[in-house]
């Protein structure tokens, strides 16, 4: 538990750091990471930009798996996650282009895509950490609630409560939120060797709760880091509320 968002980024920056540098990757052996979108990850992004700046970290042997993208949103388009991903980061470290991995929302078959998706990441030997945020609702990259805590990489169409929760990204318009995504699925995100969650703001409190202080639920996904032998939440004093 950390005092704000700001000291939560810092933490979960400086963490990834280390475990790259301990890790020293190769370009035979990479570091593969798994990351996440949303609001709660921008500041851990900023500050990583700002230890790569300053020569703490390379990314050079760093290969990357996104966790989701919407269906059907042109690539270029501000609010994809391919776009969020390039502004936020990619663009601003040394992270070689074919080593990022992100879901195509556009495939012509999104199934095939999925699959696709599914077996570069074994073909790496799986993912060391994957970083991730979580909805209010509880979930992990965009495994709704009644997911399969086995499900892998699939099209899932979007709660509702998360249509609403993602309008501010499109004017508030709700009609301009894309119903369907690509996302890992709960599986996907439980083989990563570590998991790591943000999980701050009091907009986030009762997921939290419900996620680690009761039992193990497909209705509140995110409960499955339960079960993972190294998984670690980051989060600030207000998403504590219900604890
Ligand atoms: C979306 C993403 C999730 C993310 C969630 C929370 O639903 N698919 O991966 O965790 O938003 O976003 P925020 O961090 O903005 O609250």
């Amino acid at each position: 538990i950390r005092q704000d968002a700001d000291t939560v980024a810092d933490y979960i920056a400086e963490y990834i750091k280390e475990r790259i540098n301990q890790f020293k990757p190769t370009s035979e052996r990479p570091f593969v990471i798994g990351l996440p979108t949303g609001s709660s990850p921008i500041g851990v992004y900023k500050r990583l930009v700002q230890l790569y700046n300053n020569g703490h970290v390379s990314f050079k042997n760093v290969v990357s798996f996104n966790m989701d993208e919407y269906v059907g949103l042109p690539r270029d388009h501000p609010e994809s996650y391919h776009s969020f991903m390039w502004n936020h980061l990619f663009k601003h470290i040394d992270i070689p282009p074919e080593n990022v991995n992100i879901l195509n929302g556009n495939a012509d078959d999104l199934q095939a895509e999925c699959e696709r998706y599914e077996a570069k990441i074994q073909s790496y030997g799986g993912i060391e950490l994957f970083m991730g945020g979580i909805g209010p609702d509880g979930h992990i990259a965009f495994n709704e609630p009644g997911s399969s805590l086995q499900s892998r990489t699939r099209v899932k169409t979007l709660a509702y409560e998360t249509i609403i929760a993602n309008a501010r990204f499109f004017g508030g318009d709700v009609s301009k939120v894309p119903k369907l995504a690509l996302t890992v699925g709960v599986g996907t995100v439980m083989d990563a060797r570590e998991v790591v969650v943000i999980i701050t703001g009091a907009n986030k409190a009762i997921a939290l709760a419900k996620c680690i202080e009761e039992g193990v639920n497909h209705m509140w996904t995110v409960s499955a880091i339960q079960t993972h032998p190294r998984s670690l939440v980051v989060c600030d004093d207000d998403a504590t509320l219900e604890l």
